[in-house]
């Protein structure tokens, strides 16, 4: 009865990696060009939980911007704006905060993760899970295309609807994440490959961003780590750091990785990691480009940016109406 919506979001911290795009972005590509109802959004309001420096977390805001319409994303078939600029999303998230419990939070495996080596943990890095909740719903969406670093935020976030569906009736969908079918698309820091890349990552050397330039590309790949052995094999478990090559290699060429190994038979990791380093420029020198071109346009982008908030605003609203009616507020 809940018409199909998708609904997805990326933080402007730093810049986009190849782990984002495989593991997020190039799906919501296929989404919109599929023709399917799909809002993305750029959700600053989870950048700020972490310590941040305004003024990169503006020019972020925009780069992120360009790197998706870059990507494939248009702001015609899709919507595409900014967290902050639609208020409700803040809004729907107090509500929701009171509808939850602290163990619950804090057995998030984020969490764990992300303050392990804090002192002090801010509130909004612990409640963020809450808003990222909002963001989901307050679009009423019913699928999420996230990674599968995420599936747990799903979960509270199925949790939340059916909680405020049973204390104040069916307002809520229940959103199911598209988590993306290869076995393992979750791509692995180049530096430490038990690890997830991730934006947050303070050695830049272990992800590959989308705005590098191919000899800092080469440069990483030829760092990356991998093991004491030399030959090209698939073992994701025990061979973590050349998996991890191949993995990439496959997404951005298309080729199985049975054809991977098989074309890699006679060489060895070092040569292999030569060969991975020209599918990945390969792959993203268009994309690096057309970034560069829409970051001489601001004005552009920004206008992008308001557009989207318009569409998302008018969807955002309608809901928040019917909450606080139903809560009492
Ligand atoms: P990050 O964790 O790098 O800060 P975000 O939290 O902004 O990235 O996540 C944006 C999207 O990218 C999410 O759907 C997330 O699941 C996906 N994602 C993040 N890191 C990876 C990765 N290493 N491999 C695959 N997908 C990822
Ligand atoms: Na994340």
């Amino acid at each position: 009865r809940w018409p199909k919506k998708i609904f997805s979001g990326i933080q402007p911290t730093g810049s986009m990696h190849i782990g984002n795009y495989l593991g997020a972005v190039r799906k919501w590509v296929d989404l919109q060009e599929a023709g399917e109802d799909v809002t993305y959004c750029i959700v600053d309001m989870h950048s700020i939980t972490l310590p941040q420096d305004p003024r990169i977390l503006r020019l972020n805001i925009l780069k992120m911007t360009a790197t998706l319409l870059a990507c494939g994303i248009d702001p015609v078939k899709s919507t595409l704006y900014v967290q902050s600029s639609v208020k409700q999303h803040t809004e729907l998230g107090w509500i929701l905060s009171c509808l939850t419990t602290m163990p619950r939070l804090s057995h998030l495996p984020q969490y764990k993760e992300k303050t392990k080596k804090l002192k002090d943990i801010p509130l909004g890095l612990f409640v963020y899970p809450v808003l990222q909740a909002a963001d989901i719903m307050v679009h009423k969406a019913t699928h999420v295309p996230v990674g599968e670093d995420q599936i747990q935020h799903i979960q509270l976030a199925q949790h939340l609807a059916k909680i405020f569906n049973y204390k104040f009736g069916t307002t809520f969908p229940q959103c199911h994440g598209m988590i993306s079918d290869s076995c393992d698309a979750r791509i692995k820091s180049l530096r430490n490959p038990s690890k997830k890349m991730s934006k947050s990552d303070e050695d830049q050397k272990s992800a590959i961003y989308l705005t590098d330039e191919p000899d800092q590309i080469l440069e990483k790949i030829k760092k990356a780590v991998t093991d004491f052995t030399s030959a090209v094999t698939f073992e994701p478990e025990t061979r973590q750091g050349v998996s991890n090559l191949i993995m990439i290699d496959s997404l951005m060429s298309g080729d199985t990785i049975e054809e991977i190994c098989e074309d890699a038979a006679l060489i060895d990791t070092g040569k292999y990691k030569l060969r991975v380093a020209e599918t990945v420029i390969d792959h993203l020198n268009p994309i690096r480009s057309k970034i560069e071109e829409y970051m001489n346009n601001p004005e552009y982008l920004v206008h992008v940016l308001e557009e989207g908030r318009n569409k998302a605003a008018e969807v955002a609203e309608r809901t928040m109406l019917e909450v606080k009616e139903r809560v009492g507020l």
